[in-house]
C-alpha cells in the first residue's frame, strides 16, 4: 500500500501535468521566482500555477491568491514560504487532492524544530500528501523538463539520476556538470528526508527508463534495513554508485548538525554497501567518473583489459592502476597479437599494454582498436593517447568514437595534451564516450563496470 502510494506520488514528482509554486515571489533573486523562472524557462509544458497572496501575474503567468483558488488540480506542489506557514498550505493541498509536496523553506528538524516539522508530516499523512524535504533546492526532472529547483537553469539531459543530502553541495555540482557536459536524467534534493527517502526514490529510479545509473551523496540513512533491500533490488537492475560523507567522528558530528542524520559507524556503511552491490566512491571526482562510464551503457563480460597507447609511460602507469583495481592486463593470444602489429613499427609491443608507438596517427589507433573490439578474448579496452606532432588529436578522439559506436565492450579513453586535447576531449565528451585526463580515472571507472557486473552475477 505505502509502495503504491509512494509511486503514484513520486510519478507526480517527476511527470506532474501542473505545478503550484506557493511562494512565487514577485522579485528577482528570491527562491521563489527563481523557481517559477527556472520551471519556465526550462520548458515545461505541463500547467504552472503561481501562488502568491499580492500578486496578480508574475512572469507574464497568471498567480492566484491562495492554493484553493487554482481552478485546475494541482499534481506538484513546490512550496517556498517560511516554515511555520507551511503546515496549512497541505490542509490546503489535500483538499484540492495533491499527491505530492517539496518543501523548500528551512527552519525544521535541522534547527531543532522537530514539532514543526512533526505536524508538517502528520497533516501530510492525513491528507495522502508525499514530502519531499524539507530544506531542499527543489527536482530536476530533464525528460519531462521539469527543473523546481533554484539551481541552474540549463542543466544537460542524460542518464545519471542524482539524490543529494546536501543542499549547497547539490546546486553547485548541477553547474559542474553543465561545464563537464554530464547529462542528468533527475537531480533531487533529499534535506530532511522527513518522508520521502533515498529508499523510496530508488525504487521509482529502479523502474525509470530514463535513469541507468543512480548516484546519491549522502550523510546518513533513516532507515538503513530498508535502504539496503530497495539497494539490493536495485543494482540488480542498475548501478548505485554512493558518496557517503562523515567517515570520520568529527565529520560525523558535522553531518549530524548539516541535516540531523544519525551518520553511524563508518565500516558498517562499507560492509553494508558491498553487501547490497552498492558501489562506494571516495570523493566527487571519482563517482561522477563512474557514472559516466556507466551512462554509456557498455558492459564488460569479465576483467580481462587491453590497454591501447601511442605512449609508453602512460601504458605503465595504467597497468599499474590495472592491476591494483582487479583488472587483468592479460598477454593478448597469437592471432590478436599478429592483428595488432600490423599497426605498429618494428619496435612497438603488441604485448599487452599495446604500444603503438609516439609515430601513431588516428588511422594506428583505428586499426589496433578496431581488432580489439571484434576479438572474443577481450572484454574492455582502455585507450591512451598522448598529443604528438604526428597526430592530430581530433582525429583521434574522432576514432574513439567511431570504434565506441561500434563496439558493445566497454571503452575508457585518457587523452593528455594541449589545447586540442581539450577540444578533443570536449567532442567526446559530448557525444558520451567516457574520457579523462589521466590514466588512474580511466582505469577506475572501467573497475567500477567489472565490479558491478561481477556482483550483479552473483
Ligand atoms: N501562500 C502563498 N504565498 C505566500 C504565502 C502563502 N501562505 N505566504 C507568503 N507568501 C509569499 C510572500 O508574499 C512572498 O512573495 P513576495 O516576495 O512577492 O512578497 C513569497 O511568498 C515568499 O515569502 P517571504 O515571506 O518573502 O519569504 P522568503 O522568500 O524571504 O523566504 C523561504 C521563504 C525561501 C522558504 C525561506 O523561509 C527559507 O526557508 N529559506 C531557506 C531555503 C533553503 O535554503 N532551503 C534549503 C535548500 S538547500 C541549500 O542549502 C542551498
Amino acid at each position: 500500500m505505502r509502495k503504491s502510494q509512494m509511486n503514484d506520488a513520486l510519478n507526480s514528482v517527476f511527470r506532474p501535468k501542473s505545478v503550484a509554486i506557493v511562494g512565487a515571489s514577485r522579485f528577482p533573486g528570491k527562491i521563489g521566482y527563481e523557481i517559477l523562472r527556472n520551471l519556465k524557462e526550462y520548458g515545461y509544458k505541463g500547467k504552472i500555477y503561481p501562488v502568491n497572496p499580492a500578486a496578480d501575474k508574475i512572469l507574464g503567468i497568471k498567480c492566484y491568491h491562495n492554493v484553493l483558488e487554482v481552478p485546475g488540480s494541482i499534481d506538484l506542489a513546490i512550496i517556498s514560504i517560511p516554515a511555520k506557514f507551511v503546515p496549512p498550505v497541505i490542509d490546503q493541498l489535500a483538499e484540492k487532492g495533491t499527491k505530492a509536496a517539496v518543501v523548500i523553506s528551512s527552519g525544521f528538524s535541522e534547527v531543532g524544530n522537530r514539532e514543526l516539522e512533526e505536524d508538517l508530516i502528520r497533516r501530510a499523512r492525513r491528507g495522502g500528501i508525499r514530502i519531499i524535504g524539507p530544506n531542499v533546492f527543489g527536482v530536476l526532472y530533464s525528460p519531462t523538463r521539469l527543473n523546481a529547483t533554484f539551481g541552474p537553469r540549463d542543466v544537460r539531459p542524460g542518464k545519471i539520476a542524482f539524490i543529494t543530502q546536501s543542499g549547497a553541495l547539490g546546486i553547485a555540482l548541477m553547474g559542474w556538470t553543465v561545464t563537464e557536459k554530464i547529462g542528468l536524467s533527475a537531480v533531487v534534493s533529499v534535506g530532511n528526508k522527513a518522508d520521502v527517502d533515498d529508499a523510496d526514490l530508488l525504487s521509482w529510479f529502479r523502474e525509470d527508463e530514463n535513469t541507468k545509473v543512480v548516484l546519491i551523496y549522502m550523510e546518513g540513512v533513516v532507515d538503513g534495513r530498508r535502504f539496503l533491500k530497495e539497494a539490493r533490488l536495485t543494482t540488480k537492475v542498475k548501478p548505485i554508485i554512493v558518496l557517503k560523507a562523515g567517515r570520520s567522528k568529527k565529520g560525523m558530528a558535522a553531518a549530524s548538525s548539516h541535516t540531523g542524520s544519525m551518520a553511524g559507524a563508518d565500516v558498517v556503511y562499507s560492509a553494508s554497501f558491498k553487501q547490497a552491490g552498492v558501489l562506494r566512491a571516495e570523493n566527487l571526482e571519482q563517482a561522477f567518473d563512474w557514472a559516466i562510464a556507466f551512462s554509456a551503457e557498455r558492459f564488460p563480460k569479465g576483467n580481462k583489459v587491453v590497454i591501447i597507447t601511442n605512449g609508453g609511460g602512460v601504458g605503465v602507469m595504467a597497468t599499474d592502476s590495472c592491476e591494483a583495481a582487479g583488472l587483468e592486463v592479460f598477454d593478448p593470444p597469437e592471432d590478436l597479437k599478429r592483428e595488432f602489429k600490423k599497426y605498429m613499427p618494428e619496435f612497438g609491443s603488441a604485448k599487452n599494454p599495446i604500444d603503438l608507438t609516439g609515430m601513431a596517427t588516428h588511422e594506428e589507433f583505428r586499426g589496433a582498436m578496431r581488432s580489439a573490439i571484434k576479438h572474443k578474448a577481450v572484454d574492455c579496452i582502455i585507450a591512451l593517447y598522448c598529443e604528438t606532432a604526428v597526430s592530430d588529436p581530433i582525429k583521434i578522439a574522432e576514432v574513439i568514437k567511431e570504434v565506441f559506436d561500434l563496439s558493445n565492450k566497454p571503452i575508457t579513453a585518457t587523452m593528455i595534451g594541449g589545447e586540442r586535447v581539450n577540444e578533443a576531449m570536449a567532442f567526446l565528451k559530448e557525444n558520451g564516450v567516457p574520457v579523462y585526463p589521466d590514466t588512474e580515472r580511466a582505469v577506475s571507472a572501467m573497475a567500477a563496470l567489472v565490479r558491478w557486473m561481477e556482483k550483479r552475477s552473483l
